[in-house]
């Protein structure tokens, strides 16, 4: 009887545990884990994964660039990321003559890698939990304010007092929404070169038509090296760098990804908020997502229209196009997985239910109107966030408006100031007048400035428009007539022009700077936010955040009473994590499956020259039909491009290894499918899946397509 009774209970707690493949855990605290992640397959221990006292897996990953995973596969730093995720470099380095972008591009050897100033790999050495000392002199009756100055305060003299004892880049992290801190030690690898990039029709293979979506064939892949000084140490770029000799790098398994093998994925997943109230979800979802889309959709119309006509537009737009696509197609997905999977009618009944429970004991006094209490703060937040977003999804995107705030300090100077410092403001506009005018093409900032300065003043209420805004209404026969005089009158559109300003630049011209009519009209919506939204924005949003951290540790209460099995994993925060899941397709509707992998068959059925996402190449194509795949082929004989499993990944974790059960390489995750990019804000296992790319294709673009076998050589493959 006891024992059914405990099978019973088991079975009701496994209703309310997080699925296995929910979670992206902490790699210090994946003990906690271990259990399941090898009752699931894995064949190692999580003291492989991730030790401070041996090399462990941890020691061959790096936040990539600021805004990817990236791994080491080599004894010689040769570092994996995806193309997107080395996008900007490869971009940076083409030019018409040298279009990598379209060609891709191989070092033959080492000298020929190409230096990338400004990048970095970021790698961690250790993290240690300093929740006590961060909290310390915080009691239950530290009102809001007085908490975030002891924190900060804190936080200072604990990271001070590390970094003094330390070579490393240190960092502390709030986990659970400020219920606990960690500190976390880097090496900061500035030296990375770029050594192989596939032509963008493989590593972007479907462009912006296929992201977000499943079946895939992107070869989404990059190879970079990291480089240190002699004597090993991270280190700024020089020719006497030498390649990094890791700690650990990942060897590579030719075995491939088979339907239900366990797999994990460790990488810097960057924000996900999967424990907001309802009307949070709500705001989110269905307020100003909806608002960004459109948008930005309405921009990709015009850079569209534009970058089909001319080759050289094509490439200037093509990572602003791919930027802003990103996200206009992920919240697309969000909104209508969270409508689909009814999920605002799910968090109300999770907020109900934890008011319930809130309201059967004392102890719980501080959770019982929050509820209540987030309503009436997401109601009053909403303008605000409409604001912010309407200033960033149209006056924002005028590239002459954001180019000309480069100037802004320059139109400031007086005769009192010194030289030397107007000589670094000069030399800091060049460069940024060099940068942009590379990737500018007017027609399209025109087009795009008269529809976002049309959306603005119709969707912005009186209280929230810049005075710009009303003086076009007020003074101009139209928006149009506004954008004729901007574009007509301002310098900021030709290069020329901005060089001979600056060449020739004394203080007394500073005043008329101040009057160019783009630095006016980026001013004049900038003051306008900073007076009037940004301070009640940052009011609101600490509001929220202290809200937030008392209904995360309400949570974890009530779960902890609920079922204490169940473990609760921090929301992603840029810091390196581990999640775990099967490979496996799924059912996205009714009718409807998929398979967990694609091959290269699909890339043909794909194939039309006409369309510029799905262009093959001729050698690509000759491959194909000599089927000279080598060792690269799956055991059924066909070449698998990409695959998905249910692990739970965002934005971040592009690049990141996805490893089998042996700890062993088998692709780059680079992407979730469409249905499940609510996961990051409500995790489904039924239809959240990550994509990543198949190494072996990866490796067959190299060593066969490039012929880059050297690379291969290099590293430690599994057969
Ligand atoms: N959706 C992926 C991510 O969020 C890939 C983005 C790059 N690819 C693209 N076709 N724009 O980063
Ligand atoms: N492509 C994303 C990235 O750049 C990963 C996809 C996702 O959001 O899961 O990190």
């Amino acid at each position: 009887m006891r024992k059914l009774f405990l099978t019973l209970c088991v079975v009701l707690s496994f209703s309310l545990k997080m699925k296995a493949d929910e979670g992206m855990w902490i790699p210090m605290l994946l003990q906690n884990n271990e259990k399941e992640m090898q009752e699931m397959g894995m064949n190692i221990t999580v003291d492989d994964i991730y030790s401070i006292n041996h090399s462990s897996m941890k020691d061959a990953i790096v936040l990539f660039d600021g805004g990817c995973t990236g791994e080491i596969v080599s004894e010689k730093g040769l570092l994996l990321t995806n193309h997107h995720c080395g996008f900007d470099w490869i971009q940076y380095h083409s030019t018409v003559e040298h279009d990598y972008l379209t060609n891709g591009f191989w070092a033959m050897s080492q000298a020929e890698e190409l230096p990338c100033p400004g990048i970095s790999a970021v790698m961690l050495k250790k993290m240690e939990d300093v929740t006590d000392r961060v909290l310390e002199g915080v009691t239950k009756e530290t009102s809001n304010d007085e908490r975030a100055e002891i924190v900060t305060e804190n936080i200072k003299k604990i990271k001070e007092e590390a970094e003094n004892n330390s070579d490393y880049q240190v960092v502390i992290k709030s986990f659970y929404h400020g219920n606990k801190y960690y500190m976390i030690y880097n090496e900061v690898f500035k030296d990375v070169r770029l050594v192989g990039a596939p032509p963008s029709n493989i590593g972007k293979f479907g462009g912006d038509t296929d992201n977000w979506v499943w079946p895939r064939h992107t070869g989404d892949f990059s190879i970079f090296r990291i480089y240190v000084s002699p004597d090993g140490k991270a280190a700024d770029y020089s020719e006497d760098n030498v390649p990094y000799k890791p700690n650990y790098h990942f060897s590579i398994s030719l075995k491939g990804a088979n339907e239900g093998d366990f797999t994990f994925v460790f990488g810097y997943p960057a924000r996900t908020n999967e424990y907001l109230p309802a009307v949070a979800v709500n705001q989110e979802a269905n307020v100003i997502y909806p608002i960004s889309v459109d948008l930005r959709g309405k921009i990709l119309d015009i850079y569209n229209k534009y970058q089909e006509k001319d080759p050289k537009v094509r490439i200037q737009y093509a990572s602003k196009h791919a930027g802003l696509g990103n996200g206009w197609k992920k919240w697309m997905g969000v909104t209508e997985g969270i409508n689909n999977f009814k999920g605002i009618e799910k968090k109300k009944q999770f907020d109900k239910d934890f008011t319930d429970w809130a309201l059967k004991s004392r102890q719980r006094g501080a959770y019982i109107n929050l509820i209540k209490d987030f309503g009436k703060v997401y109601e009053e937040y909403e303008p605000y966030r409409l604001a912010t977003t309407y200033l960033s999804e149209t006056a924002l995107q005028i590239e002459i408006l954001t180019f000309a705030a480069n100037f802004n300090k320059l139109s400031q100077v007086t005769k009192e100031t010194p030289q030397e410092e107007i000589d670094k403001l000069i030399a800091n506009a060049k460069e940024a007048t060099k940068v942009f005018f590379k990737d500018y093409h007017q027609p399209i900032d025109e087009e795009v400035a008269a529809m976002v300065l049309q959306e603005y003043i119709n969707n912005q209420p009186a209280d929230f428009r810049p005075e710009l805004l009303n003086t076009i209404v007020e003074k101009y026969a139209d928006v149009q007539s506004y954008v004729d005089e901007l574009f007509a009158k301002t310098m900021f559109t030709s290069e020329e022009n901005v060089n001979k300003f600056l060449d020739e630049f004394k203080p007394a011209k500073a005043k008329k700077l101040a009057k160019d009519p783009a630095l006016m009209a980026y001013n004049n919506v900038m003051d306008f936010y900073i007076d009037n939204v940004r301070s009640k924005t940052i009011e609101l949003g600490n509001q929220i955040a202290d809200m937030q951290r008392v209904f995360m540790r309400g949570q974890m209460e009530y779960h902890a009473e609920r079922n204490p099995e169940k473990m609760m994993y921090p929301d992603a925060n840029f810091t390196l994590r581990v999640t775990y899941g099967k490979i496996g397709g799924f059912s996205p509707k009714d009718a409807v499956t998929y398979k967990h992998f694609t091959t290269l068959d699909g890339i043909m059925q794909k194939e039309n020259p006409d369309i510029y996402d799905y262009v093959v190449t001729d050698r690509l194509r000759e491959l194909y039909e000599a089927k000279d795949y080598g060792r690269y082929a799956d055991k059924d004989g066909s070449m698998h491009v990409a695959f998905i499993a249910g692990n739970h990944t965002t934005g971040g974790n592009s690049g990141s290894p996805i490893l089998n059960a042996d700890g062993h390489l088998l692709g780059l995750n680079f992407d979730r499918t469409w249905e499940g990019t609510m996961s990051d804000l409500i995790y489904d296992p039924s239809i959240c899946r990550n994509i990543s790319v198949d190494i072996r294709y990866v490796l067959f673009i190299v060593d066969k397509y490039a012929g880059a076998s050297y690379l291969v050589d290099e590293m430690t493959i599994v057969e």
